[in-house]
């Protein structure tokens, strides 16, 4: 199932390339290496001291980020249309460029970014997009935030910052998020064990605001992986165009980029009863297939053999899909 087109993305990889042509192969692979060894130490943006870094981010680590938030996305209700996103550590303003491939209802967006050359990169980006709406940068820093042109919007995306934030400053940001939300919001990390611990203290902190959990949780119960080494991410397949196969240094035509996301909701959602989402990649052998699902708080081992009447369904299911009963209960919750 998918609702999107790419213009948008399509546009902008026409202006990271442009920006990237007058660097040479060595250095654009140079910068890369910077920004992976800033990556494995968490200190991605420390790195980003030249317009040049800031374009070789965006051609290095762009289309991962843009595929990941696209993905959870469609995770989102098919009748939400919302008219206003506010984009949190925007950088070039990635969530965005995904929202609007998805949704056409879009009039306004919001982009915070405190980085300076990632502030000028991302205006001189969208002013090639040219986009025909409200498109306002404001430069600040989460969580202690100034002011924002709107009280609040239908859609609020903190995508790959928090992990940049320091910890004391993270549980205040996703507050912030939660505030500004007025229908959904939406966190996105690397797939990493370290960044899932992150995502488990944003998840419990909005469960005790009253939030409902959306995806990839079918509950509202406690994460069962809560206190254990193994953490919930999922993992969308993107190809690469030359450039950033040349940033990467990579022989493969594709990526696979490892991602964990939480989507929660202010407005009333369905919550899916009994199905369950597959929280690991299936393990498919001849005869049978076994499948980790995630449903009511509980994860399940379901091993599924050639003999089961869903046997079909269950080796097409795919990692980070719904499976097993559905019994669609509506929640509503009511907000002063
Ligand atoms: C890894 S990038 C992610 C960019 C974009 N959201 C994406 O998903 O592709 C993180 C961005 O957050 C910005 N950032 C980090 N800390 C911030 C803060 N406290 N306030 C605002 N922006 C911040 C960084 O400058 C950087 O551009």
């Amino acid at each position: 199932m998918t609702r999107f087109n790419k213009l948008f993305y399509e546009k902008a990889l026409g202006f990271v390339g442009q920006q990237c042509r007058p660097l040479t192969t060595k250095a654009l692979q140079a910068f890369q290496n910077q920004l992976s060894a800033a990556y494995r130490e968490h200190r991605s943006t420390s790195v980003l001291t030249a317009t040049e870094s800031v374009a070789t981010y965006a051609a290095a680590r762009m289309p991962a980020t843009y595929h990941a938030i696209q993905s959870c996305y469609q995770q989102l209700p098919a009748d939400f249309q919302p008219q206003s996103l506010l984009d949190l550590g925007a950088g070039p303003g990635t969530a965005s460029l995904a929202a609007l491939d998805c949704w056409q209802t879009l009039e306004q967006l919001t982009l915070v970014e405190n980085h300076r050359l990632m502030v000028a990169f991302q205006k001189a980006l969208w002013q090639h997009l040219n986009p025909d709406l409200s498109y306002q940068a404001v430069q600040d820093t989460i969580p202690s935030l100034g002011g924002l042109p709107h009280e609040s919007y239908d859609l609020v995306v903190l995508a790959y910052v928090l992990g940049e934030l320091k910890p004391q400053h993270q549980q205040e940001a996703v507050a912030q998020a939660w505030q500004k939300t007025r229908h959904y919001g939406l966190i996105v990390t690397p797939g990493t064990p370290h960044d899932f611990q992150y995502l488990l203290k944003a998840r419990e902190l909005l469960l005790s605001k009253g939030a409902i959990i959306v995806a990839p949780c079918t509950h509202q119960e406690r994460c069962p992986l809560t206190g254990t080494d193994d953490w919930c991410h999922f993992s969308v397949r993107l190809q690469r165009s030359s450039l950033h196969q040349s940033a990467k240094k990579a022989t493969l035509s594709y990526e696979d980029e490892k991602f964990s996301y939480l989507l929660f909701g202010k407005v009333a959602v369905p919550l899916n009863g009994d199905k369950g989402r597959l929280v690991r990649k299936p393990i498919r052998r001849p005869g049978h297939v076994l499948l980790d699902v995630c449903a009511n708080g509980k994860i399940n081992r379901h091993i599924v053999g050639k003999a089961d009447a869903n046997f079909k369904k269950a080796s097409k299911t795919e990692w980070g899909a719904m499976f097993g009963e559905t019994v669609i209960a509506i929640c509503l919750i009511f907000f002063i």
